[in-house]
């Protein structure tokens, strides 16, 4: 039996069936855009371990700092400082928008968001929070009761957090309000409107919170129009504006951070995910006049700000910077969706390639403009034969996600290209 079946079958007897993995691959070993499998077979990690690894699998900046810092301290328990963690939440808020410059570590997406709910709820002593459908904001209970990607994800969990209020994210695409892009009445923000004045008042709405890069539930770019917008409601009614920008942060847009796209700068920020090329770190980044109403022990956490996973978030900020990886994802990055929207952009069952820099979806649709899930599937299965991974995303599974490392090659870029080509124009 092949390594990879063998450990696919060790799993299913210890691991729960609630865990689902993408692929029955075992990986032995990483590095850069390459995988090795256990069965000797090499692939081209275009999924970026899930939007973690946007300076590639096992960087030798990150590998060496995390074993230096290992060799001294491992852990610290939020007992006592620390250098490395004082020196990576000073090196974070350096590159979050400017005025974002306190924050709270923790280990995960969800984890982050949770502290971003909590903070708005104690700072502005409010309950409301409004997020939007389609978003996905992670799996623990906070988290999951602003999260609406998929009904699946919340089947059996109610009843969740009360006082959360869900609005139509503009998905310009299969706009709500059937508007178009050059024809757009900003209806979903006019349904926040009436959300706070019909459902929840603005005086007890804590904060708004939103993905400015819609992610699991579609990769779609809230447009600037609509983020500048919802800045500014936010700002009328002294409600909190928080971006979720654990997976459209770190570089994977082009910029640090999708907001600075926008150029909106939100109140809260939810940062993970690359933060750390897949060491567990994440980190809830605020303005200082938010969170200094924040008191001593009003959160807490026994791993967050662990130095090793510190020291791999140092050397990721510094590798990004100094291999100037930000330019080259976002140039490569247009040249990129005119290549795609060139060679197949105008397939029948393509409905659409978006993105900024290496954040880039490509939706799947059937001949009615239906999302077309099955399509998508094929193509993914067709580039996992050819040595590519690939996922997918949305509801009915019909996006892929196309994001490599910010430091892949061009060569790695191109044969994916081909391939991923080669399987639109298969489809049938
Ligand atoms: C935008 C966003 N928020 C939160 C999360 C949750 O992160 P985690 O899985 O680390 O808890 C994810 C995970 O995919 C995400 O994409």
């Amino acid at each position: 039996m092949e390594h990879s079946a063998e450990l696919v079958r060790r799993s299913e007897r210890v691991f729960t069936p609630a865990l689902h993995l993408y692929y029955p691959v075992a990986v032995a070993s990483g590095r850069g855009t390459c995988v090795l499998s256990a069965d000797g077979k090499h692939y081209l990690d275009f999924s970026s371990g899930l939007a973690v690894l946007n300076i590639g699998h096992n960087h030798p900046r990150v590998v060496a700092a995390a074993r230096k810092q290992m060799e001294s301290l491992i852990h610290t328990g939020g007992i006592y400082y620390n250098e490395t963690t004082v020196a990576a939440a000073e090196k974070l808020v350096s590159i979050t928008p400017a005025g974002l410059d306190m924050l709270f570590f923790s280990n995960s997406g969800a984890e982050a968001v949770e502290g971003a709910i909590k903070l708005a709820r104690f700072v502005t002593e409010r309950q409301g929070i409004i997020s939007f459908t389609r978003a996905f904001h992670g799996r623990t209970l906070g988290a999951l009761s602003v999260t609406t990607s998929s009904a699946a994800y919340r089947r059996r969990y109610h009843p969740l957090l009360p006082s959360v209020y869900q609005v139509p994210y503009p998905y310009c695409f299969r706009c709500p309000y059937r508007q178009s892009s050059d024809r757009c009445d900003l209806c979903c923000l006019h349904e926040l409107e009436e959300t706070l004045k019909h459902r929840i008042p603005a005086e007890e709405t804590a904060a708004v919170l939103i993905e400015p890069f819609l992610g699991e539930g579609g990769y779609f770019p809230a447009p600037a129009t609509f983020l500048k917008a919802l800045r500014k409601l936010c700002d009328r009614h002294g409600i909190l504006l928080i971006f979720d920008e654990v997976q459209s942060g770190m570089g994977r847009t082009g910029r640090w951070f999708a907001a600075d796209h926008a150029g909106v700068v939100p109140d809260v920020m939810a940062v993970a995910k690359g933060i750390a090329s897949g060491f567990p770190l994440s980190a809830v980044v605020a303005r200082r006049s938010v969170m200094e109403k924040w008191p001593s022990g009003a959160h807490g956490t026994t791993f967050g700000g662990n130095p090793v996973s510190c020291a791999a978030s140092l050397a990721t900020v510094d590798a990004i910077t100094e291999e100037g990886l930000l330019a080259t994802a976002l140039g490569r990055g247009t040249a990129l969706l005119e290549r795609l929207n060139q060679t197949i952009g105008c397939h029948p069952l393509v409905g659409q390639v978006r993105g900024f820099g290496y954040m880039v979806g490509i939706e799947f649709v059937t001949c009615d403009g239906f999302p077309n899930g099955s399509a998508c599937e094929e193509v993914l299965a067709h580039c996992l034969k050819r040595g590519v991974i690939l996922i997918g995303c949305g509801p009915e599974r019909h996006v892929i996600r196309f994001i490599p490392p910010l430091n892949v090659s061009e060569e790695e870029l191109e044969s994916v290209l081909a391939i991923l080509e080669e399987g639109v124009s298969a489809l049938s």
